[in-house]
Formats: structure tokens, C-alpha cells, sequence
């Protein structure tokens, strides 16, 4: 029988779905669970490629997920501190020595979620002992703790009482941290999200697209990810975000495919050209502007945007202000296509996707 291999993957809290259309595009999936243990973000999936060659491909190819773990094993554990004990002699049966040598550094890193008696410092210091007696058993050398930059990462999640052993392949920066973020923008939305904005746009050769509020231009620069052959907008009102917007395109190596345009997007009419997908993370009154001002942005922008929609359209919206955006929607004759919540970081924002008949 073929040993298939078992993963551990985590993603946007709410983009699960999304991200395993585009798993699906890269493995040959067999089985898989969005949000095991009813913990958002996590996907666990079983596929037929060897161990190697998945989690290379997805730590090289996906701009869905953040973190790719073999998923070793599962156990039961309890909440009170017996569960240390529990859990240092489960380790012994893992097969963690197939992936830590006596001269590897290792850190063992706990995410735990729940009510118990023990702390996660607890979890990963009986964890390390536990691996280093291991390996001093199978190899008879321990090998070195390193918590900063560990050769390799034991990833332990409790969820009550559940309990799952892996090895993290991503290391520990999440793969949402993207190499071309040399301008950092104060708001900038993680580039995950802004790319599945961009999947589910439904984007099509010779479209024309526009973030045109665009910041230092994720949006934009994912879009060309898709590999779409489409014209590419990014604009903004302040000239210093478009500046670094450039920068970013230009370290993606987009700078080509992307334009980039300082503008009002309360004037999207003054635009001398139609766009069919309008894909942009809103500005929610938090962090930049007021609050009272969202509401005539809101309803300057949608209202300008019916001048230069074209008949196949598709606006899709990111927002922490959904009641708004959607009250002023409709008042303008949007139809409401669909709402997706998603967790940006501890704020919960929705995208919305609307259409103009
Ligand atoms: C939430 S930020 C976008 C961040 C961006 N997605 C990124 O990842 O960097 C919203 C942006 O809207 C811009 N903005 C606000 N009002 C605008 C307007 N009337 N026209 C165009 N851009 C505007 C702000 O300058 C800001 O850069």
C-alpha cells in the first residue's frame, strides 16, 4: 500500500477554503480537514506525493498558505499536569529522530488553545528533554537546543485535549512575509489575503483591473502572481505610498506589469479608461483617516465607480466596515454577491464581493 504523506498547513483564518482550491491545484490530495479541532486557519491533508516533494512545493509554489508541517501524530492528552508526563513519553514514539541528527539545533515551538493546568513553556521544556533523550538513545550524542535559529522546528498544537506533533518545514517566518516588502506601508494587508481577493475576482486575459486605493500596492502585485494576462492598475491618493508602491513592484518584478497612478478614487470618473475588476482593501477609519470621512469615501468611491465599470464586472472589497459599505452598495444598485469573513490579524474584516448590473 502506498504510505501517503500527512501535512499540517496553516493559512488565514477564513481563506482555508480558498487555500486548499489552490493545494488541490499543486498535490493530489486524498483526504483533508478544513479546521481540525474547530481551530480556524488549519488545514491537515493526506496526498499521494512523496514527503519531499510536497512540502517543496508548497513552500515554493502556494500564496495561500503561511506554514507547511509534517503532521507526525496525534494523541489525547489531559489538562491537568500529568499530560507532561503524557507527553514526554508519546514523543519517544513519533519518529522525530528520522528528522533531527545529534549535530542538527532544534527548538520545540507549542501553540495551545484552551483551558489547562500546565503552560506552554511547560509543554516545550518536558518536549525538549524528551527529544534530546531520544536522540541520545537512537544516535548516543544529544543534540543542541537552539530557540532563535533552530536547524529544526517541533511544532506541538494542544486544542483542549488534543494534541498534534510536527515538523515545521516553513520555518519560523510565516511565507505571508513576502520578499519585495521593501516600502512598508502603515496599513498593508497581508499579501495572502490580497491574493485571494485576487483568485476569487475570477480575473480573465484582457481584463482591466484597479486597486484604486492600492497603499503600497499588494493588491497589484499579487494580482500578477495569477499569471492572468490582463492590464494591471494601482493608484492612490498620496504620492509617498505610490512611490513605495513602485518600489515593491519593482523588487516582485512586476514593475512592468504594473501602472501606477496617483489619484482620487472619489473621482474614479476622471479615469480615461473602463475596468472590469475592482479589487482593493478599503481604508477602515482605524488606523488611517476618521471614521465619519469612510462613509462619504465609501459612497464617493462606489458612486464614481459606476461611470467606468464595464458590462462583466466585479468589485471586491475588504473591509471592517461591512454594514456600511453594504447599506451604501445597495443604495447605489450594487448587488451584493457574496461575503467572506476573514481575520486580519485580530480584526475581523469581510470581503465583499459586488457587482453592478
Ligand atoms: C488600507 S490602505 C491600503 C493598503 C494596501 N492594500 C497595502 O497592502 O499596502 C488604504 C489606502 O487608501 C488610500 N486612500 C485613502 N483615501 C483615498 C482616496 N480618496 N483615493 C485614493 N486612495 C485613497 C490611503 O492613502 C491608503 O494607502
Amino acid at each position: 500500500m502506498v504510505k501517503l504523506t500527512k501535512l499540517l498547513l496553516t493559512t488565514c483564518p477564513g481563506l482555508e477554503d480558498v487555500a486548499i482550491i489552490e493545494v488541490s491545484k499543486l498535490l493530489s490530495i486524498r483526504n483533508y480537514t478544513l479546521r481540525p479541532l474547530g481551530v480556524q486557519g488549519r488545514i491537515i491533508l493526506e496526498c499521494n506525493e512523496k514527503q519531499n516533494y510536497a512540502v517543496q512545493i508548497l513552500n515554493s509554489k502556494s500564496h495561500l498558505l503561511h506554514r507547511v508541517s509534517i503532521l507526525l501524530a496525534s494523541t489525547k492528552i489531559s489538562r491537568k499536569m500529568i499530560a507532561l508526563d503524557q507527553i514526554y513519553n508519546f514523543l519517544f514514539k513519533c519518529n522525530i529522530e528520522n528528522y533531527i541528527q545529534p549535530e542538527n539545533t532544534f527548538a520545540v515551538r507549542v501553540n495551545r488553545l484552551g483551558l489547562h493546568e500546565y503552560t506552554s513553556i511547560d509543554i516545550a521544556h518536558v518536549a525538549g528533554d524528551a527529544i534530546r533523550e531520544l536522540i541520545f538513545k537512537c544516535y548516543g550524542k544529544y543534540p543542541k537546543v537552539n530557540l532563535d535559529s533552530p536547524e529544526v522546528i517541533v511544532r506541538i498544537n494542544i486544542v483542549g485535549e488534543s494534541c498534534l506533533i510536527s515538523i515545521c518545514t516553513t520555518g519560523d517566518d510565516s511565507l505571508h512575509k513576502r520578499g519585495y516588502r521593501v516600502y512598508n506601508h502603515p496599513a498593508a494587508l497581508k499579501p495572502t489575503i490580497a491574493f485571494a481577493m485576487c483568485m476569487l475576482s475570477e480575473i480573465s486575459n484582457h481584463m482591466t483591473v484597479i486597486d484604486p486605493m492600492c497603499g503600497g500596492g499588494t493588491i497589484p502585485i499579487e494580482c500578477c502572481f495569477l499569471n492572468v494576462n490582463c492590464e494591471i492598475y494601482g493608484m492612490d491618493i498620496s504620492p509617498k505610498h505610490v512611490k513605495g508602491a513602485k518600489l515593491n513592484a519593482l523588487a516582485a518584478g512586476f514593475s512592468h506589469k504594473i501602472k501606477f497612478k496617483i489619484g482620487d478614487a472619489m473621482h474614479l470618473d476622471k479615469l480615461n479608461f473602463n475596468v472590469d475588476r475592482i479589487i482593493s482593501n478599503l481604508p477602515y477609519g482605524m488606523r488611517i483617516g476618521r471614521k465619519a470621512f469612510i462613509k462619504t469615501l465609501y459612497q464617493k468611491f462606489l458612486k464614481s465607480s459606476k461611470n467606468i465599470l464595464s458590462k462583466d464586472n466585479l468589485l471586491t472589497l475588504l473591509t471592517a466596515e461591512s454594514c456600511l459599505l453594504k447599506n451604501i452598495a445597495e443604495k447605489l444598485g450594487y448587488i451584493l454577491k457574496k461575503e467572506k469573513i476573514i481575520w486580519h490579524g485580530k480584526l475581523k474584516t469581510s470581503m465583499i464581493f459586488l457587482e453592478l448590473p
